[in-house]
């Protein structure tokens, strides 16, 4: 019988997370989102298709797996509404397979509003967010002012509780100075229809989600973002608002950690970030510049440039310790391949000695020297490679190198974006 499995990033985000879950869905009876919303773009690539998804589990072109977007994410019902159409316009079924919760929290359109005058007033502080106004959707969650799938689809009580909302955040975006303020009518005449549209998929996950586990059937737990931008584990202030490691699959499913049986870390063989914040092991210059042109390194949301950089050790242990994977998977082995030498980062010296923990304070992040210890590069194409011992021994060197730095042994390597393109070393 399959484990209920965790699938969760180990850096910062698009770890590949989308190919590996679509790959380790198949047999699975229910794929389920814990948290974030659509700042996510996971890819998933096959038969010479790719599709991004953003709220969508990635379990979703796998027939006789249901997917759940549990009440941990917040929810644009506009922009999940049309990735929906998308989806079915490109001939993939929706119906009876996709469920949503009842209690997600509404994305508005006076978040985006918000974030925006927010990121604009911080200036080079901003965060470099996805734009997706979900930091302020987390804040209205957890100062208990939010709206959930669940109201809006209470046409007698909606326009009420949107209207006290509007009246707020007007009062809010003046404040900020922001010329904007917002139509309460038009948003409701808005959402009033996307909950006609969203009313079929809605229930209580939480149920739906622990009868099937008591039915002895297997779900597979799917991250988004990562444990380096978790909003209690990551580089706070630089991190997205939701519990994005292992931990975050219980509260925001509603299922006993209890539940969670294994745990698969998700890494890249080098390290990437979108947006601002401290990145250590980045390589600014043409390795970094190699990278993100081999790698394809743009954002899969926004098409931002994604940073680039090498394999940060001490945040990958600090995420093996946050998330305690059974087995690590490492993707996009292929785009190192032209290196003669990869640079690993084994330590952080900070004022002239070698830190110890992973620091808190993103100051110190940011000063931080990384230590690389040089790795053989192996010269030699890896791409589309589906079996471990036609790896070059100087990739296998360092990926086991890499293994033994996280103490997490490996489980999969990926050889390039589409399903095949995979080494299954063991299974959870
Ligand atoms: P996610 O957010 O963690 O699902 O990752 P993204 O989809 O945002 O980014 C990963 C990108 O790398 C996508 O464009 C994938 O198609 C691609 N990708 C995944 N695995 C590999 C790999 O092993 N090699 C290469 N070259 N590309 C990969
Ligand atoms: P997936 O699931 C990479 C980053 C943003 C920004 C910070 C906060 O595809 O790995 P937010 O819009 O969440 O308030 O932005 O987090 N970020 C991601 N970076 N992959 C993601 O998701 C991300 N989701 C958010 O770039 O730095
Ligand atoms: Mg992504």
């Amino acid at each position: 019988m399959k484990k209920n499995v965790a699938v969760v990033g180990l850096q910062w985000g698009d770890e590949g997370k989308g190919k590996i879950v679509d790959i380790l869905a198949d047999g699975y009876d229910c794929v389920a989102r814990y948290q974030g919303g659509h700042n996510a773009g996971h890819t998933v690539t096959f038969g010479g298709r790719r599709f991004v998804l953003h709220v969508v589990p990635s379990g979703i072109f796998h027939d006789g797996v249901v997917c759940v977007v549990g009440g941990g994410v917040v929810l644009d019902p506009e922009a999940f509404l049309e990735e929906c159409s998308g989806l079915e316009a490109a001939g993939v079924t929706i119906k009876e397979r996709l469920l949503v919760s009842n209690r997600c929290h509404l994305i508005l359109p006076y978040h985006r509003t918000i974030e925006a005058a927010f990121e604009k007033h911080l200036g080079d502080k901003r965060l470099g967010t996805t734009a997706r106004g979900i930091g302020p959707a987390y804040e209205d969650k957890y100062g208990r002012r939010g709206l959930r799938v669940c109201d809006l689809l209470d046409s007698a009580t909606f326009p009420q509780k949107l209207k006290a909302q509007v009246e707020l955040k007007n009062r809010t975006l003046a404040a900020l100075h922001s010329d904007e303020q917002l139509d309460g009518e038009k948003i409701r005449v808005d959402y009033e229809g996307f909950a006609d549209k969203l009313r079929p998929l809605v229930v209580d996950t939480a149920s739906f989600v622990n009868q099937l586990l008591r039915a002895g059937k297997s779900i597979l737990f799917e991250g988004a973002q990562a444990t380096l931008l978790d909003i209690d584990h990551g580089t706070f202030p630089f991190v997205t608002s939701s519990s994005a490691s292992a931990g975050g699959v219980s509260s925001g499913l509603g299922v006993s950690p209890k539940h969670v049986q294994a745990i698969v870390g998700i890494t890249k063989a080098y390290t990437t970030r979108v947006g601002t914040g401290p990145f250590p092991s980045e390589a600014n210059d043409s390795c970094g510049e190699a990278i993100r042109k081999i790698g394809s390194e743009f954002g899969a949301t926004t098409g931002r440039p994604r940073r680039c950089g090498w394999f940060d050790g001490p945040a990958g242990r600090y995420a093996a310790m946050i998330n305690a994977p059974d087995l690590a998977v490492v993707t996009k082995i292929d785009v190192l391949d032209t290196f003669a030498e990869v640079p690993f980062c084994t330590d952080y010296k900070y004022k002239g000695s070698v830190l110890k923990e992973f620091p808190a304070e993103a100051e110190v992040l940011a000063q931080v020297e990384p230590v690389y210890r040089m790795l053989p590069g192996w010269q030699t194409s890896t791409a589309g490679i589906r079996d471990w011992n036609r790896l070059p021994v100087k990739t296998q060197d360092y990926l086991k190198f890499l293994s033994d730095y996280v103490e997490v042994p490996i489980g999969m390597v990926s050889t390039g974006p589409g399903r095949e393109e995979t080494i299954r070393v063991r299974d959870v």
